[in-house]
């Protein structure tokens, strides 16, 4: 079994991507909806909740973990890492291979949000993997609660209005291809591409998810079970399942429990 965690619902799309690459495979899911946003939390903090949530995956005896939120992939991998021997994937490095595979101009945009954008991982990591690309790097925090409220909708007008005021930056400076540094982001980029038309959008939970399978594979990590997958949340889970049926395309309430985090 593999196990994925965020914040809340971002997640979703690399458990999408995972679903679809490894449909045998048995997964299980934490959002941490009781604590979300971690973005504009401290260092400090985000590290303690992302050892819990690592715990309690750890409780049911995963065999890798996709750490599914930019947050926790830009401030407490290595916290993480150090504590755990399983293989632990972030989403900072692989969308920073694939935004600069795909820049054809050579500038690319990277948005998240403010702990994942002043922590500087997208840029250490682009400097090192590319180091002509030119990153415009921009937070946009009000993207998380604007999904985990389910302003998903391409025509919400909120949501679009909120984009153009964070996205002008990355049009004025040309990027051609702009990382969704937030796994939440995705589940929003009909509004992002309407704003910005014509730049590659790249999904760093898809992209780390197709990473996690390459690994699972190789390393004889996957447990070829039934396909199914296990959701819990940290908070009542009606606003979590509503908005996931709406991403993920099915109801998904039956398969949603509620944890108590502090637990672990
Ligand atoms: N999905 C998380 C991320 O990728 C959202 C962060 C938050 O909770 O603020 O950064």
């Amino acid at each position: 079994m593999l196990g994925i965690f965020d914040s809340g619902l971002g997640g979703l799309t690399a458990l999408r991507e995972l679903r679809r690459l490894l449909p045998e495979e048995d997964f299980i899911y934490f959002g941490d909806t009781g604590r979300v946003p971690y973005g504009t939390r401290s260092h400090e903090a985000i590290i303690k909740y992302a050892l819990q949530d690592m715990r309690f995956l750890m409780s049911h005896n995963v065999n890798a973990v996709l750490v599914a939120c930019g947050t926790v992939s830009s401030t407490a991998l290595d916290a993480l890492r150090s504590q755990f021997s399983i293989p632990i994937i972030g989403v900072v490095d692989a969308a920073v291979y694939a935004a600069a595979a795909a820049t054809k101009n050579g500038v690319v945009g990277v948005i998240g949000t403010g702990a994942t954008i002043s922590a500087g991982a997208f840029a250490r990591s682009m400097a090192a993997a590319a180091p002509s690309v030119k990153l415009i790097s921009t937070a946009c925090p009000l993207f998380v609660p604007l999904v985990e409220n389910g302003f998903i909708d391409r025509d919400n007008e909120v949501t679009k209005l909120v984009a153009e005021s964070y996205l002008s930056d990355i049009r004025k400076g040309g990027a051609d291809t702009l990382i969704l540094g937030c796994t939440h982001f995705p589940i929003i980029s009909p509004i992002i591409e309407s704003v910005l038309p014509n730049v590659t959008l790249i999904n760093s939970g898809a992209e780390a998810a197709a990473e996690l399978a390459k690994i699972a594979w190789n390393s004889g990590l996957l447990s070829h079970g039934t396909g199914h997958t296990e959701f819990y949340v940290s908070d009542e889970p009606q606003g979590f399942s509503h908005v996931a049926a709406v991403f993920l395309g099915k109801d998904i309430s039956s398969e949603t429990q509620k944890i108590d985090i502090d637990k672990y």
